[in-house]
């Protein structure tokens, strides 16, 4: 089947990116969420995300035009799924409200469509359950920022058919990313390694760490980009702690938040969604 229509659903950070990467690559995009306020701060973000890729000589203004012009932003559900070939969600980290979205999907949605999840930990299969079209859900986990990551994990559910999967692939390649494949538990790979990371970082700071120190040493002393207090800023501190809490769901008590995140996260320390987290923005 080829993809031409995506449907977007839920304008957040990861929402806005996929919506801006699908547009760019040639794709008529929808982009839906309940919030008109949400759907106004996306579209800004799309713009200044694609202003910077101009400014930067990596896209040319005519393409960012044409791309912004490939965007409808909409509050109803129906025009985000009526033509799509490919729905990718992206509503927050609740099993309930994702399978509650899967079931809306099931009903106005083609049949052909592929209904892909962005979820950073949830199982693939437990999402597809309460659909009868298990063979046309997936697992498509980009990162953030999504403009700027390469990889983009692809996670099949128990009944993923082969079509489902190859189509899935080829809008990767479109779309300029690398498929990462990852079996489906919870957390699968990127977010099983990361949120343990990222609440060891917590744990390290209750213990006295600065997290200037804690970033510098993963930078410096081990390469990454980025160091663990200002990813979990990045990220978000609810994302990581919901992460943990579905592998301790799903795997037991090592994966057990720390309280100190559970903490942060009530206090609404979430990073640059709530301009404080480790840092300030
Ligand atoms: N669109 C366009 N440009 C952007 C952008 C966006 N969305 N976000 C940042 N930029 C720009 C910056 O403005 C900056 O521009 P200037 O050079 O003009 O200042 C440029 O990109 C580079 O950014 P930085 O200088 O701030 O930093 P950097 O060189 O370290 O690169 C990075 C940024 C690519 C994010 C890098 O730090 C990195 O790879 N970090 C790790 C990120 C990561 O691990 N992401 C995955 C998290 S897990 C996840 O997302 C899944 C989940 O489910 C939780």
């Amino acid at each position: 089947m080829e993809v031409k229509n995506i449907g977007v659903i839920g304008a957040g950070a990861m929402g806005s990116g996929i919506a801006q990467v699908s547009a760019v690559a040639g794709y008529d995009v929808v982009l839906q969420d309940i919030y008109s306020t949400a759907l106004d701060k996306a579209k800004s973000t799309i713009e200044k995300s694609l202003g910077k890729l101009v400014s930067k000589g990596k896209l040319s203004e005519a393409d960012m035009k044409a791309a912004m012009e490939r965007i409808t932003f909409t509050t109803v559900l129906e025009e985000a799924c009526r033509d799509a070939e490919l729905i990718i969600e992206c509503v927050f980290e609740n099993l309930e409200l994702k399978q509650k979205m899967f079931q809306e999907f099931e009903k106005l949605c083609k049949p052909e469509a592929i209904l892909g999840t962005n979820t950073s930990a949830l199982p693939i299969t437990e999402i597809a359950s309460v659909t009868k079209r298990g063979d046309k859900v997936i697992g498509i986990h980009f990162m953030n920022p999504v403009p700027l990551m390469k990889g983009v994990e692809i996670i099949r559910g128990q009944l993923t058919s082969d079509e489902t999967m190859e189509t899935t692939l080829e809008y990767i390649k479109k779309i300029g990313k690398e498929p990462a494949i990852a079996v489906d538990y919870a957390g699968f790979i990127v977010s099983r390694l990361l949120d343990v990371l990222m609440n060891e970082a917590v744990k390290l700071m209750e213990e006295g760490n600065k997290p200037e120190e804690i970033d510098k040493a993963m930078q410096l002393c081990a390469g990454h980009p980025m160091g663990p207090c200002k990813l979990l800023d990045l990220v978000g501190a609810e994302i990581a702690m919901h992460g943990m809490e579905t592998m301790e769901r799903d795997f037991g008590p090592k994966y057990k938040p720390h309280p100190l995140l559970k903490k942060r996260v009530l206090a609404g320390l979430l990073g640059v969604k709530t301009g404080k987290g480790f840092y300030e923005y």
